[in-house]
């Protein structure tokens, strides 16, 4: 079945759950039958009347029919957010944005950040599929591995592997996840498809690596999103709006826009940023 790319009905949806992931970071989980019928790496537009309205990805998609967004708070829209508690309500609009293409064979998935969470339900997806997973998960620390325990859970089988990084290692392996990416790579380059999402210049080491040794890339790239429906070019990146063309760009398209991917993007102001 295909769905269309950009439903955009606004629509107010009930809190089910609230559930502590770590100090700061909290999924939430609400019911609506359009979020449902989502596919990983698509998100959502959640809007609190007063504070913000932010672009989330869907962490959960049709759990027992809840579907979930899993927010960090950092300002004061995701602390907002966070602290949103079960019988409440939150505006959406969406899910917007293509989806990443599964693939039925060996492949590798690299994340890092919040860039875990579509990650979560694209694991799930894969693992319906039968395929095998390598999952290399990054945070700062321990607490900082978004959906630890869950993706632990989901890889508990002997034909998945799971590494987990922590930048202080106070978990797992010391360092990065591109670190162990491309030390993966060494021992093991027989993957059909490789999945990414995380800051910026993580993906575009992720991206650096695939490349050199040939193999095919999925990115889920997140950058301002503004109107979430092509219009404003807040998202740009070359001739791509992320918001509609993405967020999931192949190896192809990232080609095209090595110049800027992972270099800059822009700011809330529209302004090029410049990563560090
Ligand atoms: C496609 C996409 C998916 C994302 N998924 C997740 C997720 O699953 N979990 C998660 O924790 N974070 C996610 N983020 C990041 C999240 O949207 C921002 O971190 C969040 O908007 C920042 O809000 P804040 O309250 O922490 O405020 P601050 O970081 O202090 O930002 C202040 C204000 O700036 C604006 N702003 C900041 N970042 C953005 C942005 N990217 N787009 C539009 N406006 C912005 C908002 O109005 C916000 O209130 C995603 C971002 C994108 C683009
Ligand atoms: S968010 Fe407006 S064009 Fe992408």
């Amino acid at each position: 079945m295909v769905y269309p790319k950009n439903i955009d009905p606004r629509r107010i949806v009930r809190i089910v759950d609230n559930k502590f992931e770590a100090a700061n970071i909290r999924t939430i989980f609400f019911e609506d039958d359009l979020c449902r019928k989502a596919r990983p790496g698509q998100y959502l537009m959640a809007w609190i009347p007063g504070v913000d309205e932010v672009p989330l990805s869907l962490s959960t998609i049709d759990h027992n029919g809840l579907s979930a967004v899993t927010v960090k708070a950092g300002g004061k829209g995701t602390e907002a957010r966070g602290g949103m508690r079960p019988g409440e309500y939150i505006g959406v609009r969406g899910p917007y944005g293509n989806w990443f293409n599964l693939v039925n064979g060996r492949v590798a998935i690299v994340g890092g950040g919040t860039g875990l969470a579509p990650l979560l339900s694209l694991a799930k997806a894969l693992i319906e599929l039968g395929t095998e997973i390598s999952f290399i998960a990054g945070g700062e620390t321990k607490k900082n591995v978004l959906h630890l325990a869950e993706i632990q859970t989901l890889l508990n089988k002997q034909r998945y592997n799971l590494i987990v990084t922590t930048d202080d290692g106070s978990y797992g392996r010391e360092g990065t996840a591109t670190d162990a990416f491309q030390d993966l790579l060494e021992k093991d380059k027989n993957f059909d498809m490789i999945y990414s999402c995380g800051p910026e210049p993580m993906t575009r080491k992720v991206f650096d690596l695939s490349e050199s040794q040939g193999l095919q890339l999925q990115v889920c790239l997140e950058r301002i999103v503004h109107c979430s429906l092509g219009l404003c070019g807040s998202c740009v990146i070359g001739r791509f709006r992320v918001c509609k063309d993405g967020l999931i760009l192949s190896s192809e398209q990232l080609r095209e826009v090595a110049d800027e991917f992972g270099v800059f993007k822009r700011g809330l102001d529209g302004r090029k940023t410049y990563f560090n």
